[in-house]
């Protein structure tokens, strides 16, 4: 049974949000032996239970954001070693795949837009290999008559999200971290510094350090104080799972992406039948509402690259939301108040960056110091108007 934080003494850490990034954290901080409490009403909730998984930091590499890539390939690299020392921990299977990923081209804009990533790739020293249309669909038989060309990169994997998520709650629990099922209402500051929370319920929990890592709602804790944060915004995506049955399969053998007359869609193959297919990109609050028209534009882009998806059974439909920083790149460590470090803003990459984020900020709440890597992606670079 979780413990309370009441039972215990006063945590050295204590992490707002108990999605895979503030469990990642927290795992990695109980690991180097600091005494930690999750608070979140249901941890391991959160965006990856809707997200499809994709470990791409290559083909979704953007230009301008090359701090990103070597974070993400950093990430990328540790993924193996994260996931199986979570199944070592706690039997669980993180549905962590070596796949690799093709990204196609469907007419002779998106082939021009992939060529132009492919030199990219190549100036950065990046692994990925351009086929032919033919090539293309001798490695994936179900892909459309009318695919172009493609990129195969081949370390770029996936991850199951959801058993992720179910496989940290259990390596926390196992590593001594309170998770207590509550949601933070306040953050409470004392003579300058961040100090713990109060809670819904009113009881009051303090805390050594405050890690924020509420997701497109980190800035709106009450009592935050302005400057510390900018605001994170909810970015919705929505996204479709699907059934292969077993006489169909594989149907896909790897991720597959593709621009469809300038809209991204990918779709993600697990080994259990699985096929998510995603995602829009919609700004328009904290809203979750899966549309019909979401769901038409997901599924008309998917049959024009994969025809025969339109067979398989439609199991769910669900939406999850992104936070989004001013720049799409994450906040990592201390903020300008002492006491309140962040783990938040990871936009489309929290799923791949969740290993390299936990080591990074458990790190800096081990020893105070900032990793190299983290430099880059300090909260404090948006120079938002100083503390009051
Ligand atoms: N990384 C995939 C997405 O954000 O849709």
């Amino acid at each position: 049974m979780a413990r309370s934080p009441s039972d215990g003494p006063r945590p050295d850490v204590l992490v707002v949000g108990g999605g895979i990034i503030g469990l990642g954290v927290a795992w990695r901080a109980a690991q180097r032996g600091l005494a930690v409490t999750v608070l979140d009403p249901a941890p391991g909730g959160g965006a990856a239970r809707v997200a499809a998984g994709m470990l791409a930091p290559v083909t979704e590499l953007q230009y301008g954001e090359e701090p990103l890539l070597r974070l993400g390939m950093a990430s990328n690299e540790r993924y193996a070693a994260f996931a199986a020392e979570l199944t070592d921990a706690t039997g669980l299977d993180t549905g962590y795949r070596r796949t690799g990923t093709l990204a196609v081209a469907l007419d002779s804009d998106d082939r021009e837009e992939l060529r132009e990533l492919h030199a990219f790739h190549g100036r950065l020293g990046l692994t990925s290999h351009w086929l032919t249309g033919r090539e293309c669909r001798r490695l994936e038989p179900m892909l459309a008559p009318g695919v172009r060309g493609g990129l195969h990169v081949t370390d770029d994997h996936q991850v199951d999200g959801r058993r992720l998520a179910t496989a940290l709650v259990e390596a926390c629990r196992r590593a001594g971290a309170v998770l207590h099922r509550e949601r933070a209402a306040e953050l409470l500051v004392d003579d300058g510094r961040a100090t713990g929370v109060r809670l819904d319920g009113g009881e009051v929990l303090t805390a050594g350090q405050v890690v924020l890592a509420a997701g497109s709602y980190s800035h709106l804790l009450n009592g935050l104080p302005p400057g510390v944060l900018p605001a994170i915004r909810p970015v919705k995506g929505q996204v479709l799972r699907l059934h292969v049955p077993s006489a169909y399969r594989p149907f896909l053998a790897r991720n597959v992406r593709a621009v469809v007359r300038g809209q991204h869609i990918y779709l993600v193959p697990r080994a259990d039948g699985e096929l998510v297919v995603g995602a829009t990109t919609e700004e328009q609050g904290h809203d979750t509402t899966v549309t019909a028209g979401g769901v038409y534009e997901l599924l008309r882009d998917a049959h024009e690259l994969v025809p025969g998806i339109t067979e398989l059974p439609l199991v769910e439909t669900g939406a999850g939301l992104r936070p989004g920083s001013p720049d799409n790149a994450p906040l990592l460590g201390p903020t300008a108040l002492p006491g309140l470090v962040a783990a938040t803003g990871h936009y489309r990459n929290g799923v791949l960056l969740t290993p390299v984020t936990a080591d990074l900020v458990a790190a800096y709440l081990a020893t105070g110091s900032v990793p190299e890597l983290a430099e880059p992606f300090s909260p404090s670079r948006f120079h938002l108007k100083a503390l009051a």
